[in-house]
């Protein structure tokens, strides 16, 4: 099944939940895709010998791989780690990570700076571009194994916002206009 996405509601409550409005109102694919986020399923029982993952690792030079496994349990720092990845930023670099267990969110500025979320699980890569707003977050299961690709030596720094004059920002800012079309309003 192709992944879930959908416009968050407003409410306070726990970021593990799934925030879903009433109606919900799911966001395609192809609206992902003008954002920038690409999105592929693969096999995750097949990681070590899939012919699919080692194309799309050639096609896009990621050459460096890891494993992040994020359970309460084995992540020193867990709360603090968590409020991290929850805490809306960019990077200089694209985002690429491979579900392999269990499932989580992240979520993704729109052009019109709505939260989109994103659910993925086992078997989704995604690949978010340099430069957009998101966040991450595990959902109610508490628990995801993901593998995490790069182009190169990793970097993982994340910027907070606003980061308006970055330039993986204004990069981001200026081919979503070619894309799409529309000026992002100033924010
Ligand atoms: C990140 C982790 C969760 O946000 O992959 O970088
Ligand atoms: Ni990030």
């Amino acid at each position: 099944m192709a992944i879930e996405a959908w416009f968050t509601d407003e409410r306070n409550e726990d970021q593990r939940f799934p925030h879903q409005r009433k109606p919900n109102e799911p966001v395609s694919l192809d609206h992902l895709a003008e954002l920038g986020v690409l999105y592929w399923h693969l096999n995750p029982k097949d990681y070590e010998n899939d012919e699919e993952l080692k194309k799309i690792r050639e096609a896009r030079g990621y050459n460096y791989m890891d494993m992040l496994d994020l359970r309460p349990e084995n992540v020193a720092n867990f709360e603090e780690k968590l409020r991290n990845f929850y805490t809306e930023h960019i990077h200089a670099d694209e985002e690429i990570r491979y579900c392999l267990e269990g499932s989580a969110y992240f979520d993704v500025r729109d052009k019109e700076d709505r939260w989109i979320r994103i659910w993925i699980k086992a078997g989704d890569l995604i690949i978010l571009p340099a430069g957009i707003y998101h966040r991450f977050t595990l959902d109610t299961s508490y628990y995801v194994r993901l593998m995490r690709l790069f182009v190169g030596e990793p970097v993982w720094t994340a910027y907070n916002r606003p980061q308006d004059d970055h330039p993986a920002r204004e990069e981001y800012v200026k081919s979503l206009t070619e894309r799409v079309g529309v000026p992002l309003a100033a924010n």
